[in-house]
């Protein structure tokens, strides 16, 4: 997979990462360990050098831990970016807490958790209301000072925020939610972004497995699956994604190619996005998902897609960003 710089930075990342929360098993279901291993095995058989992860990702660092098993012995050849600034109280509500001391403490755990001395890439997670982005920034800063951390970068932030970020501590890399269906970035992040050469690392390009278009249209959702509560999957808003993923499949099918790999393709060749988290808890979907970076899509493709979203229609955009 041909590699992309990172920012400004001298790291070079695949334009498919690997996406670790799935693997924690916190809201996806029937994930086992064996899976999890086998998955991350798979991203690097398939020539993805990029793992994004976080403090939060399991009760007890379950997505770190697994990483740690699965780069013990080709550490130097993995970009590990890790967020902090929300973990999980006693009653799995999310906590935000952004404040110095906290990224201080947390990055410590996830460096234990991954046994490695330093991450190429640092977030802070989503900035804290109750502690100025600043005062995070810094601590971020400081943590690029003492070498634990190559890069700093910033998640679920508006501009203003970035600029705040950026003020004190050099920005990597930015990572919005960013899909087919969810585009709001590209009237703002994305032209701040190409304009400072910040990278946009995107997550959700499969909108949690819609878009990659195995969900049949009469998938009944098991309660403790995490998807059931967005908009995206309900009603009127379902059967419209179901239309606009039959319309997909058609392009795909006379490429040869599948749906998941035409979402990853369109997502990779936006004017901005230097990599798509792509999500996985079993080998065969990142190695579906990884074929998306070696479809270059032609014009007639690209128009097709434009036409099937435009028959689509503006999409309910009434979901809570995810933060996780
Ligand atoms: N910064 C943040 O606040 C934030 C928020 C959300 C996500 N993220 C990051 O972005 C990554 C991506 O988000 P995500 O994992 O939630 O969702 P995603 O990548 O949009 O979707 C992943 C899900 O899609 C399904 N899937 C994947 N490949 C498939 C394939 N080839 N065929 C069929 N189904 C497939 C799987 O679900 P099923 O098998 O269950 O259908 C998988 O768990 C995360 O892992 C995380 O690293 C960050």
């Amino acid at each position: 997979m041909r590699l992309r710089p990172l920012g400004k930075t001298g790291l070079r990342v695949s334009p498919v990462a690997l996406g670790c929360w799935p693997i924690s098993g916190m809201t996806s279901l029937g994930v086992s360990e064996a899976q999890s291993l086998a998955t991350l095995e798979a991203c690097f058989d398939e020539g993805i050098n990029f793992l994004d992860t976080a403090y939060c990702y399991g009760a007890e660092g379950e997505s770190e831990r697994l990483i740690r098993r699965a780069v013990a012995d080709r550490r130097d050849s993995v970009v590990i970016a890790t967020k902090g600034g929300i973990a999980w109280d006693a009653d799995r509500k999310q906590v935000f807490d952004a404040s110095a001391a906290t990224l201080r403490r947390q990055c410590d755990e996830s460096l234990r958790r991954l046994d490695t001395d330093r991450v190429e890439l640092y977030y802070l997670h989503a900035p804290d209301p109750n502690t100025p982005i600043e005062e995070s920034a810094a601590a971020i800063r400081a943590l690029i000072d003492d070498g634990k951390v190559r890069s700093a970068g910033l998640s679920n932030c508006t501009i203003a925020q970035a600029e705040a970020f950026a003020s004190v501590c050099p920005l990597a890399a930015i990572q919005p939610p960013y899909n087919l269906l969810q585009r709001d970035i590209e009237n703002d992040l994305i032209p701040w972004c190409l304009q400072h050469n910040v990278s946009l690392i995107v997550y959700w390009p499969l909108m949690k497995g819609l878009l990659a278009g195995k969900l049949p249209r009469d998938h009944v959702f098991d309660p403790q699956d995490g998807r059931a509560k967005y908009p995206m999957f309900q009603g009127d808003e379902w059967q419209k994604n179901q239309d606009l993923v039959d319309a997909l499949r058609e392009i795909a099918s006379a490429a040869g190619r599948t749906v998941a790999e035409l979402t990853v393709a369109w997502t990779i060749r936006q004017p901005g996005i230097t990599s798509a988290l792509c999500g996985a808890k079993r080998p065969d979907q990142i190695r579906e998902t990884a074929g998306g970076a070696r479809w270059e899509l032609r014009e007639a493709e690209i128009d097709a897609i434009d036409a099937a979203l435009a028959r689509r229609g503006q999409p309910v955009t009434r979901w809570a960003v995810a933060r996780n």
